[in-house]
């Protein structure tokens, strides 16, 4: 019998004008943050999400804390963070010289909840100077109620959409809903660029800071410097393909919401397996499709189970709070992002993977169901 090609969770789907695109920068010999894909691929990224300003970085960390710094946070500062949200998003308030303060998620869409954000920003002396406000998996957070929240006590509002180029909320593309919004082109993102990010914003002084410190705050050609700042700037190569991707994003969402919608036909009425919530206001882009399960014991055997059939899947962000390098940091949590940590199993979710694989996904999740003897 034939091995099963392995289905893996999340790969790029390069099938546009990426190969002719980077074959045009070795040809201009433009390969450096110079070259001219960065400038269109900043362009293109403002209109989509219908923001004035865009500046490249060299992935998605480097731009949440550009974005934090253009926002003021610095040492003293605490910035209200997710407890359930990927590493970066709470480093990068590190990297700023902050302290993360870690809020719950709602359990009704995972995303950061607006009452204890209230809640916490309300409290006397808690030196929260920004929000930021993840996008999970692809599904917006509740944006208008922390945008009021934010603009009553004064705070800057960061969308971390590291995962949601083309998510709607209320009808309107995420990223102009904050005061700023980081996308990541990283490999495994609906949109790629090998490596990349981009802040955009409709600050134009914040977005010229931005754009000084993601290159050394050089008054180029001179070497005169107004600031002490870094290297982030994305390169043409990564452009080059990140561009070539935004031609197809409408397609590679639309895979995206397919695959979605075939996976929430298969599991409707399983009691063992719960599709990841979604708001009515929300359009997720589908970056990943996940499901809860009863148990991280459950989760850890769906994944067994799945790896012995070829098919990768992999346990999501585990409660931030609760780990190491964050045992010191405030939080304020009511037990749902720890009650999630470990039990939500992403499967696989690339815009190119076909029906059959798709259906072979679906058939093992449906035998797993019998073999546990549910
Ligand atoms: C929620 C979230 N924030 C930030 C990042 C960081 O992006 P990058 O890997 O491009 O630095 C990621 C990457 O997966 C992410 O999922």
């Amino acid at each position: 019998m034939n091995a099963l090609a392995n289905i893996p969770v999340a790969i790029p789907d390069l099938r546009g004008n990426e190969a002719a695109y980077l074959a045009r920068c070795v040809a201009d010999n433009w390969v450096s943050s110079a070259g001219p894909f960065v400038a269109d691929m900043e362009r293109r990224v403002a209109e989509i999400t219908g923001t004035a300003h865009s500046v490249a970085t060299v992935n998605g960390t480097a731009g949440l804390h550009l974005a934090l710094l253009a926002a003021g946070v610095g040492p003293g500062d605490r910035v209200l963070v997710p407890d359930w949200t990927f590493a970066a998003t709470a480093n990068a308030v590190f990297h700023a010289g902050a302290e993360p303060f870690f809020a719950d998620i709602a359990d009704d869409s995972w995303t950061l909840d607006v009452a204890a954000a209230r809640r916490i920003i309300g409290q006397p002396d808690n030196r929260i100077r920004a929000v930021i406000a993840v996008h999970a998996l692809g599904h917006p957070a509740e944006l208008a109620p922390l945008g009021a929240i934010c603009r009553d006590a004064g705070v800057a509002l960061i969308e971390d959409a590291a995962g949601a180029l083309g998510a709607q909320y209320q009808g309107r593309q995420v990223g102009g809903f904050g005061d700023f919004a980081v996308f990541s082109f990283n490999g495994n993102k609906t949109v790629t660029a090998g490596g990349g990010g981009m802040v955009v914003t409709n600050n134009c002084r914040a977005a010229e800071r931005m754009r000084r410190l993601s290159a050394q705050s050089r008054e180029a050609p001179a070497y005169r410097h107004d600031e002490v700042a870094f290297n982030y700037r994305m390169t043409n190569l990564n452009a080059a393909v990140g561009l070539a991707q935004l031609e197809r994003l409408d397609d590679m969402l639309a895979a995206k919401r397919a695959l979605a919608a075939t996976y929430d036909r298969a599991l409707a009425g399983r009691a063992d397996l719960t599709p990841m919530p979604r708001r009515d206001w929300a359009l997720s882009s589908h970056w990943l499709y996940a499901v809860l399960c009863s148990s991280p014991d459950c989760a850890d055997g769906l994944v067994a189970y799945l790896a012995e059939r070829a098919i990768d899947s992999s346990i999501f962000w585990l409660s931030l709070s609760a780990q190491a390098p964050y045992a010191d940091c405030p939080r304020q949590l009511a037990g749902i992002s720890r009650g999630i940590s470990g039990r939500v199993v992403v499967l696989p979710s690339s815009s190119s993977l076909s029906p059959e694989d798709q259906a072979r996904v679906i058939a093992a999740l449906g035998m797993w169901r019998q073999s546990a003897g549910q």
